[in-house]
């Protein structure tokens, strides 16, 4: 008899995005002519960059050609596309990283889960609260969270809680613990750190000998000077973090699957005996066991994202987003609702109107102005009374969706 993975049966039944999903599947049965508007999971609707496309094409035929023809690949990616991220994504902002110090991924969701593997079981760790749910579900699936409490808080988790009080910016813990796991700009806030907040991060970890983990997918939609795109910005952030990026949200591979992480090679864990071990060696032979790469066109794919025209046809993507962010923001907070995020962030953070839970907002949303959001509740305890909408739609239908929420709120 095999024994199951007890871990598994204290998450809650289903992922946030699936509840949402069969919810809306609900509401549509019921009210086949209703038109709805998507602005919950953080989905993108615009079409890859021709860039893109036309390297996807090239590497099509070369698969297609004997000659040129590849079967597997580097697990831990090839080298022309981890050379164009070291020069774009690192030199270009001063960073030194070696080609073996990243990883090419099919995405920040899977690194994300992932990566705890490296990691004993019982090691403490904290999260910022309201978080993107991958965090604290692999760790429960682990073991690592501990017992769920009566509050929905798990007894292994220090929570850091992300209030309008603290401008969704928590301190350090007060306490040291052995693993923190960042994500700016934020999901599901839309906040963003400063060099100064993040710098007082890095310290921490520096000063606790804390792993940061730290999620980077949205810093291709950072604007201003003063935001850190990556962690390595800031001093001695290679001996404690590990970045883990995307280009779900940087260039519309939400369907095509790509991403890296990058694991330092002095970043280091102990072993129970206090010996420390490098974490790059372990994740290399973690990656060449359980993954065989990412497919050969979809990574022609990503490096032509660094091309001058690539660059420029992305970075219009990122803008209309923003321009949609901009047009939410302003929309909404003219018709009276208090409203964060959506600077330097693809996210909108919503307080609640009168005083409703996140699930009534969510509902109440979805069958009286046809629009999907994401309860901030399902990001965690402190998200309650918060509603997280995505500035990723199409952008009439992003104007149509705002529209709604106004008539709702009896603004025209
Ligand atoms: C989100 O909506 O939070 C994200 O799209 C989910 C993800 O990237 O996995």
């Amino acid at each position: 008899m095999a024994l199951v993975n007890e871990h598994f049966l204290k998450l809650q039944s289903s992922y946030l995005f699936s509840d949402i999903a069969k919810r809306v599947n609900t509401f549509k049965v019921t009210h086949p002519k209703e038109k709805i508007i998507r602005l919950g999971i953080g989905d993108v609707t615009q079409p890859l960059a021709p860039a893109v496309v036309e390297a996807m094409r090239g590497a099509v035929e070369e698969m297609g050609r004997r000659e040129t023809f590849r079967g597997y690949g580097p697990e831990q990616g090839y080298d022309f596309l981890i050379e164009a991220i070291l020069k774009n994504d690192y030199a270009s902002r001063g960073i030194r990283l070696e080609p073996s110090e990243i990883f090419i991924s099919d995405g920040a969701k899977s690194d994300t889960g992932n990566i705890g593997e490296l990691l004993r079981w019982d090691n403490s760790m904290a999260i910022t609260d309201p978080v993107y749910p991958v965090y604290v579900d692999s760790n429960i699936m682990c073991g690592r969270s501990g017992e769920r409490g009566e509050n929905g808080q798990w007894s292994n988790v220090t929570y850091l809680p992300c209030t309008a009080e603290n401008g969704f910016i928590p301190e350090p813990p007060a306490h040291r613990v052995d693993l923190i796991y960042l994500c700016y700009p934020n999901n599901p806030t839309g906040t963003t750190l400063t060099r100064a907040q993040l710098k007082k991060w890095v310290d921490y970890a520096l000063a606790n000998d804390t792993l940061l983990i730290f999620d980077a997918a949205y810093e291709a939609y950072i604007r201003d000077a003063d935001v850190p795109h990556s962690i390595y910005e800031i001093r001695g952030a290679k001996r404690v973090a590990i970045e883990i990026r995307s280009y779900s949200k940087t260039a519309g591979f939400t369907g095509l699957r790509c991403g890296y992480t990058v694991v330092p090679k002095e970043v280091t864990a102990a072993t129970l005996s206090g010996e420390r071990v490098a974490l790059n060696p372990l994740w290399s032979r973690r990656q060449c066991t359980k993954f065989n790469g990412t497919s050969y066109i979809t990574q022609r794919a990503a490096e032509a994202i660094y091309t001058p025209e690539g660059k420029r046809q992305v970075k219009a993507t990122i803008d209309y987003y923003l321009e949609n962010a901009r047009i939410m923001r302003e929309g909404l907070k003219a018709a009276g609702l208090t409203v964060y995020g959506g600077v330097n962030a693809p996210y909108l953070w919503l307080r609640a109107p009168g005083g409703l839970s996140s699930w009534r907002f969510f509902d109440r949303l979805l069958y009286e102005a046809h629009v999907v959001g994401t309860p901030g509740a399902g990001f965690g305890p402190s998200g309650e009374g918060y509603l997280r909408l995505t500035a990723f739609g199409d952008r009439d239908e992003t104007a149509e969706a705002i529209r709604r929420i106004r008539a709702w709120m009896g603004v025209y």
